[in-house]
């Protein structure tokens, strides 16, 4: 072979490795409206940064005819690119090859761009749709699936981790992705499971679609496994490019800051109206947040689930920060599993990130009942107090409103190392709500008014005392737990002022080999 010829099969063997499986698998993806795994990359990174790792790589495996199907890449695109001029490595798995599924080559492509991505301090984006462990390959598939895990794990909290899933995610291939930071789901063609529906059959005799099982949907409201559901791929890819511009490249980096031209000490004038002279009239948290926020930008993490809590990023003053937030308009803000957990997590990603933590607090407290405390909400509360407790970026709480009882202690309060701990003047900061503080004192008085119109005024005076004498932010900055009560409208300054002064804060925790977080 001539000098010409050799570049000539190079040429040709890059083209037939950017056809996978072939053209009529090509256009199979696409009758299913799902894109290929190199159309995607080229979604995903800064135009003409892709560098590709392995393109020549093949399985090695005899078995079942399987020596005679050889496809280039094997069934998954690996490298790096940028996302905005940053380094980025992934994985995007390419179902015209053996339904994406994962031989031993395949999983040793990956973990070669996961190994370098720990090196480098870079991200790494993993796109799945896959059939999960290619199932002639038998227990080396399964082996792979484990190296895969084992790096997913060691990389937590080291570099930021996140994951598609525009197709099937089934059996074990779904604890990568479980192992990340995020998971972003498309809305119509992805699915995850444990075991399927015919399995599920089988087993338990219930009847259940996969979207029922495992869709979008399920994951995004019920499970809580998925923070984002986008409306198509495209959707998604831009999605993880905009979340990677709040995140440093790795924990040894902080976030991004950029330039910002919203002004630090612009006025709210509405915030200073947005509590409703009704204690138990809700409004929305979405709205103080945006009032706060540069320019009105805040992406939103985990929507759909566990709404009585809201947590995302955002930017002041250019600098990224992770808000947590009680929304009264859903389940008047309480705390109950879901949203422990949820705000938990996302406290912890924040945290291992050198992302500072502001908190917007108005929470009546902890759900109570059965099913919430035979479902662990002892443990699932402690999780958010852990996280908070643990966290030691800046901290900066505001009160709006209620912060009553145990869930005060957990909104990131002066006692776990809260840095900064404003108050609105409508705080209410007590150990519980006149409601039930009235309830416990006057019980026995209460029950032996017979007169229904005299035991409700009895009731109101009460209340009414108790929240004059100890709803209010002053008892709780009499002692210094609250640093100041601020007007509302002037928010947004004391809030950048405060992460200005905190941005070089130390804060080390004791010397252990790790935490046991109340799992
Ligand atoms: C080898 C596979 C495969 C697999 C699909 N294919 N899954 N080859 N191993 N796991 C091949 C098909 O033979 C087919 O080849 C092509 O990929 C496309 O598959 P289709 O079935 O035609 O596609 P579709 O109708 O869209 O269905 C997709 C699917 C289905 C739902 C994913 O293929 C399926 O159920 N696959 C098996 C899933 C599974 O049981 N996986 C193993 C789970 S156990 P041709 O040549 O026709 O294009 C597991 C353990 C992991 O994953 C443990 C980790 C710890």
């Amino acid at each position: 072979m001539n000098r010409q010829d050799k570049i000539k099969k190079l040429i040709d063997l890059r083209e037939e490795a950017k056809l996978g499986g072939g053209e009529k698998r090509i256009e199979s993806q696409h009758k299913k409206g799902k894109l290929t795994a190199r159309e995607r990359i080229d979604i995903l990174l800064d135009e003409g940064s892709f560098e590709e790792f392995d393109m020549f790589v093949t399985h090695r495996t005899e078995d079942f005819g399987l020596g005679d199907q050889k496809y280039l890449s094997d069934g998954v695109v690996t490298g790096h690119g940028t996302i905005d001029g940053r380094v980025v490595y992934l994985f995007s798995q390419d179902f015209t090859v053996f339904g994406g599924s994962l031989s031993e080559t395949y999983a040793q492509k990956i973990c070669k761009v996961m190994d370098q991505a720990m090196k480098v301090g870079a991200p790494v984006i993993g796109i799945n749709d896959s059939g999960g462990a290619r199932i002639q390959e038998g227990v080396r598939s399964l082996a792979g699936y484990s190296e895969i895990f084992e790096r997913n794990i060691l990389a937590s909290g080291v570099i930021p981790q996140i994951s598609a899933i525009f197709g099937p995610c089934a059996g074990g291939a779904v604890y990568s992705p479980a192992l990340t930071d995020f998971i972003i789901m498309s809305e119509e063609s992805s699915y995850m499971f444990v075991t399927g529906p015919k399995v599920t059959k089988a087993v338990t005799g219930e009847d259940i679609s996969i979207d029922e099982l495992g869709g979008s949907s399920v994951h995004s409201t019920k499970s809580g496994v998925a923070q984002f559901v986008v409306e198509d791929e495209e959707e998604g890819l831009l999605l993880i490019r905009k979340l990677l511009s709040y995140f440093p490249q790795n924990n040894l980096e902080d976030p991004p800051a950029t330039d910002c031209n919203d002004p630090i000490d612009r006025l709210e004038d509405d915030l200073n109206i947005i509590i409703p002279e009704n204690p138990n009239q809700p409004y929305n948290i979405r709205d103080v947040i945006y009032k706060i926020v540069d320019h009105e930008e805040f992406l939103e993490v985990h929507g759909n689930y566990a709404k009585n809590i809201v947590v995302g990023f955002a930017k002041l003053d250019g600098m990224p920060v992770g808000i947590v937030a009680n929304q009264p308009n859903f389940l008047a803000g309480v705390l109950d599993i879901a949203a422990s957990r949820k705000a938990a997590r996302f406290v912890r990603y924040c945290d291992a990130f050198n992302i500072p933590l502001l908190t917007l607090v108005d929470v009546p407290g902890f759900l109570p009942g059965s099913s919430q405390e035979y479902g662990g909400i002892i443990i699932h509360g402690a999780k958010l107090m852990f996280a908070y407790g643990e966290a030691t970026v800046p901290k900066i709480t505001i009160t709006l409103r209620k912060s009553y009882g145990g869930a005060h202690c957990v909104m990131s309060s002066k006692q776990l190392r809260g840095d900064v701990n404003y108050a609105w003047p409508s705080a209410e900061i007590a150990v519980m709500g006149p409601r039930g503080a009235i309830e416990v004192l006057e019980g026995k008085k209460i029950a032996g008014i017979k007169d229904d119109e005299e035991r409700a005024k009895y009731i109101e005076e009460k209340e009414n005392e108790y929240r004059e004498k100890f709803a209010n932010p002053y008892e709780a900055a009499k002692y210094g737990f609250i640093d100041d009560v601020i007007e509302p409208r002037n928010t947004r300054f004391r809030v950048i002022r405060a992460l200005q002064t905190l941005a070089t804060k130390k804060d080390p925790i004791p010397m252990k080999k790790h935490s046991n977080i109340p799992l």
